[in-house]
């Protein structure tokens, strides 16, 4: 059974504004369109899964969860190959809505601004030097000292989806101080994660993603996979996540555990979507 726990009812005069049989037909188009710019297999470096099928899924979970609206002003922190852009040019309105993507890898960013940008001006990319070991490893910015290059209060909506799977602890809660800090009143982040509660941790039915065998290290709350290093793959402790964005001034509306841990649910990894103010 998919677990959503709705916390506080966010903003509800947008879930649902917009038509569901349009976002299915919006979704379905998405994977359909062979003009839409899709990069080569090869140089996909955001995970498995089909690049199209998994863009439209989460255009879905925008609009559908999220609350995500044509005009809004979009940021998506650690935007890969376009995987979530792609499909935004599709919802976004070109004359108001607007897409702003940072990452710290330039072959990501580079391929977004030329299949991407070109044909969509509403939609700007920007190489952030960001220090990652192992998507950036001599990179000169310390991830703990970040301040995201946008002003105060300009953005509706803010996407980290697979970035905090990537993260330590420590710069999960400096990240979501900037976007605090960045989002508008009423704006709200759609996150996704890997929170080891007490079924992720047990594996109680033996159903749980066979590659995310986490082990808590140290005292938490950062959880690793003893295989892989440890930020190919970053769990969290139950309640951190939600701990760190009431901390950074963020109000928890949404947290739906995801099937990688062998439950059921139309997602992987688990959601949380907060909005800006009144959680501290
Ligand atoms: C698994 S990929 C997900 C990409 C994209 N969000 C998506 O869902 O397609 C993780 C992304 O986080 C980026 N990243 C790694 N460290 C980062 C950091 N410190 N700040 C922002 N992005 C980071 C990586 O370069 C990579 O593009």
């Amino acid at each position: 059974m998919t677990e959503v726990v709705a916390l506080k009812k966010a903003h509800p005069e947008h879930i649902h504004a917009v038509n569901d049989e349009y976002i299915d037909w919006l979704m379905e188009a998405v994977v359909r369109n062979r003009f839409l710019p899709c990069p080569d297999p090869d140089s996909v470096f955001v995970g498995d899964g089909n690049f199209q099928a998994v863009g439209a899924e989460f255009l879905g979970h925008f609009i559908r969860r999220g609350g995500l609206l044509p005009e809004h002003r979009v940021l998506d922190i650690g935007s890969g190959i376009g995987r979530m852009a792609v499909p935004l040019t599709q919802y976004l309105d070109p004359a108001k809505g607007t897409y702003r993507g940072i990452d710290p890898v330039a072959g990501g960013i580079n391929w977004c601004q030329q299949k991407i940008t070109s044909v969509y001006p509403n939609f700007e990319f920007r190489y952030m030097d960001i220090a990652h070991s192992l998507y950036n490893p001599k990179g000169a910015i310390d991830g703990l000292f970040l301040k995201l290059p946008f002003e105060d209060r300009s953005f509706d909506f803010v996407i980290m989806t697979s970035v905090v799977t990537h993260l330590p602890d420590e710069e999960v809660s400096v990240y979501l101080r900037e976007v605090a800090r960045v989002l508008a009143p009423g704006g709200r982040l759609f996150m996704t994660a890997f929170e080891v509660d007490t079924v992720a941790a047990e594996n109680p039915q033996k159903k749980r993603d066979t590659r995310l065998g986490f082990q808590r290290y140290d005292n938490g709350p950062c959880w690793f996979v003893p295989e892989l290093p440890p930020l190919a793959a970053v769990g969290f402790d139950d309640g951190f996540l939600e701990q760190a964005l009431i901390k950074a001034g963020l109000s928890v509306s949404t947290k739906s555990h995801g099937h990688w841990r062998g439950v059921s649910a139309d997602h992987y990894q688990d959601i949380f979507i907060a909005g800006a103010g009144g959680g501290r």
